[in-house]
């Protein structure tokens, strides 16, 4: 398979920029997907650089890059500095992460994630974990699916959504994407139902993959793992994640609470570089439709917490 068939990747030069790379250095990519950031993160390192690079899925090991510098580990970013470590590595000057599911795991219809395709509603990013889109949508009361369609995502009609489904599960067990579209079809407004399926699939891969909280251990880790002046690239493509990360490198906390000394100066561990998110240019949105949602953030370490 080509590496492009694989995944594209998205704001590649805004996200080198961002790392701002020491060639010698040692950088992290914690979704390292088909390789595309990875790649070229290599390309400008000399031999002292190193780079490691995480991904829980198991697909994205077949991308691995011959290359002594690089080392692959099949695990959730949420262990960063654990497996850090394990590599004999405790301090890092960039890391980079371009978050969500790549379009591997969109295109593989049994994956689940597709609301094109017909396959088993997986939604796992790691199919070692226990917990599938199957047992989610047919084991949560009704008001915990409307919770978290609410949240997840930000469904309008969650409450109704959520009925339906538990309506049709007490028929027949949800357990394909047709299944679950089939349960929600009439809840779906005229001329909004891609955008509307888009919404229900992504509130329940969140759920099933732990995605905010997985996001903030390793924000938090990301920020104890680098060295003062060490870059913090994060590339979102939802509003949920993209307040995260935009609270945490303003002021260290995902409240969005900026902390001042007396003097007014802010006291966080993070310095945000970007003003704003960094948006991919119309070219690229033209070149591959994924770019479109894409918001990349930079942050710099201040200070060793
Ligand atoms: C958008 S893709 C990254 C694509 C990559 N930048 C490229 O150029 O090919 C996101 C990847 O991160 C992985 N991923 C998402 N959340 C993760 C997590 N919590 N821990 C480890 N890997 C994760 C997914 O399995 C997926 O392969």
């Amino acid at each position: 398979m080509q590496n492009s068939d694989y995944h594209i990747p998205v704001m590649l030069e805004e996200a080198l920029h961002g790392l701002s790379i020491r060639p010698d250095g040692t950088y992290v990519d914690v979704t390292f997907g088909g390789g595309g950031h990875s790649r070229a993160i290599l390309e400008r390192l000399d031999s002292e650089g190193r780079l490691l690079a995480f991904d829980q899925d198991t697909d994205a090991i077949a991308n691995t890059l011959e290359d002594s510098r690089f080392t692959l580990i099949n695990e959730n970013f949420r262990y960063l500095r654990s497996f850090l470590r394990l590599q004999g590595v405790r301090k890092v000057d960039g890391i980079l992460a371009d978050l969500g599911v790549s379009s591997h795991q969109f295109d593989v219809a049994e994956r689940g994630f597709s609301t094109r395709l017909d396959g088993e509603l997986d939604l796992r990013m790691d199919r070692r974990n226990e917990v599938s889109g199957r047992e989610v949508v047919n084991s949560l009361s009704e008001d915990d699916l409307a919770r978290l369609l609410k949240l997840y995502g930000e469904l309008p009609n969650s409450r109704q959504m959520a009925k339906a489904i538990v309506k049709a599960r007490g028929e027949k067990a949800i357990v394909t994407t047709s299944d679950l579209k089939e349960a929600v079809s009439r809840h779906l407004p005229r001329g909004m139902e891609n955008k509307y399926l888009a919404m229900l699939f992504q509130a329940l891969r969140i759920e099933v993959n732990g995605e905010l909280e997985a996001l903030k251990e390793m924000l938090q880790q990301a920020c104890e793992v680098l060295v003062p002046g060490g870059r913090l690239v994060v590339i979102s493509y939802h509003s949920l994640e993209d307040r995260l990360v935009k609270n945490f490198m303003r002021g260290g906390n995902f409240e969005g609470e900026v902390e001042k000394d007396f003097y007014g100066n802010v006291l966080s561990p993070m310095r945000m570089v970007s003003h704003g998110a960094v948006q991919a240019s119309e070219e690229e949105v033209l070149r591959n439709n994924r770019a479109r949602s894409a918001r990349l953030r930079v942050a710099e370490k201040v200070m060793v917490k």
